[in-house]
């Protein structure tokens, strides 16, 4: 058993809160009895983990607000612990508002960005407004600003900007310079103020992308500082509650990787935003979770040949971990049933779905897989669950938390749920 010595450890001996935590740093033998007790595949997350990553955002942003965005992980407990931790819940959808209230949430706590909103999630999120005044809706174009107002909304709104500029790990999650997001950063001055008539305007918003890595940061800082810039031109007319500069703090994906040095984010943060009266704002969803989740999978098949690597077979695929298929994501792998006994041999492993993409790594080292050994499949916390799918009818998978004992979160979907809202 190993249980992850110096950086690897979330917390250390003297209590020292650890930027990384590795999957090295998981206890082998408590993950294998949380797959034979629970079966696989299995999601488990670290609630003190996730405590932890709240802890150093808010020791990084002291004087900000830190809000959690759900997207990462929609799961009651995380949004439940992030709340205790007073980070509030930036919401995608309006499933996603309904699940911060169903977590204790109150108005106040809660920012709905919307995103290209349907009429649906607008009704819904206008009708919870009603009752709890203190929601803030963000809007992404001007007529999601005329959709409000034909629903009799009047209250805190924030404009998302385009800020001209993206950043992120991959082209698919570079969000701050695509026209889907955000109202055209030339525009923004005017759709602030044409609000100002009919809402309480309290902020601004952009999002560059998201896994921005310590070793550019300069997409962040210019649209930081853009964002600095605008809250300075709307000041004219406008007393902002806040400027918020999104999320997509990087995690390290690779052994080797070191961790984002979330106090210099900060300060470039600080820096870039100049003077501004009105109350910082930043919103990472993956820097919360991603390092308190592994997933657990067995191995089903073990396929040798002449012309190919070995391929081994899990019973996880893209249904229930994504973003290797979606993004080329790296996720680091390990045997929990042979780490220290057998050689490490390079192996491609892959699911269950009938798709070529779904293969979680090729040439990786691996003790030498057998049927029936478990893998443990590093930082799953963030869009792991979240993005997991019935595709090829396959159920989704279980969850559980470290509280620090295990429990169950969510129960492995049954089978019968794939047919049950068929007529
Ligand atoms: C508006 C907005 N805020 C925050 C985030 C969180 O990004 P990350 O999980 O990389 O911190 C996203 C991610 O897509 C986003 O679109």
């Amino acid at each position: 058993m190993r249980t992850g010595e110096g950086e690897g450890r979330a917390t250390s001996d003297d209590g020292e809160n650890r930027p990384v935590r590795r999957l090295s740093a998981w206890d082998d033998d408590e993950l294998a009895d949380l797959a034979a007790t629970y079966e696989t595949p299995l999601y488990v997350m670290d609630l003190e983990r996730v405590r932890e990553n709240c802890r150093r955002l808010h020791e990084a942003f002291p004087d900000a607000d830190v809000r959690y965005a759900a997207k990462a992980h929609t799961g009651r407990v995380v949004l439940e612990t992030v709340r205790t931790e007073g980070l509030a819940i930036e919401c995608a959808s309006a499933g996603e508002v309904e699940r911060a209230f169903a977590a204790g949430a109150a108005g106040d706590e809660v920012q709905y960005t919307a995103v290209n909103p349907p009429d649906r999630d607008l009704d819904i999120v206008v009708r919870r407004w009603e009752n709890d005044p203190g929601l803030t809706i963000t809007v992404g174009a001007r007529d999601t600003v005329e959709r409000l107002r034909d629903r009799g909304f009047d209250g805190r709104l924030c404009v998302r900007v385009n800020p001209g500029v993206g950043a992120g790990h991959h082209e698919k999650v570079t969000t701050g310079g695509h026209a889907k997001f955000g109202v055209p950063y030339s525009e923004a001055a005017s759709v602030v103020r044409d609000a100002c008539d009919d809402f309480e305007v309290v902020g601004i918003h952009a999002h560059a992308g998201s896994g921005i890595s310590g070793d550019d940061l300069s997409a962040h800082r210019e649209v930081v500082r853009r964002m600095g810039d605008l809250a300075r031109d709307v000041s004219a007319f406008v007393d902002l509650e806040f400027v918020d500069v999104g999320g997509g703090f990087g995690v390290p994906y690779r052994e080797d990787e070191p961790p984002l040095d979330l106090p210099n984010v900060a300060e470039a943060t600080r820096e870039a935003l100049g003077d501004v009266d009105a109350q910082l704002a930043v919103e990472p969803g993956r820097y919360v979770v991603a390092d308190a989740g592994v997933l657990l999978a067995t191995v089903n098949t073990v396929k040798e040949s002449a012309e190919y690597e070995t391929l081994v077979g899990i019973d996880a695929g893209m249904t229930t971990l994504l973003r290797p298929a979606m993004y080329d994501a790296y996720h680091a792998v390990q045997n929990l049933s042979a780490e220290d006994a057998r050689d490490a041999i390079p192996v491609t492993v892959a699911g269950p779905i009938c798709e070529t993409s779904d293969v979680l790594c090729e040439h990786r080292p691996l003790a030498a897989p057998a049927r029936g050994d478990v893998l443990a499949v590093g930082n799953a916390g963030a869009y792991g669950y979240e993005m997991a799918s019935t595709y090829n009818s396959r159920p989704r998978p279980a969850e559980v938390v470290l509280d620090p004992d295990p429990r169950l979160a969510r129960r492995r979907e049954p089978l019968a749920a794939l047919t049950e809202l068929e007529r």
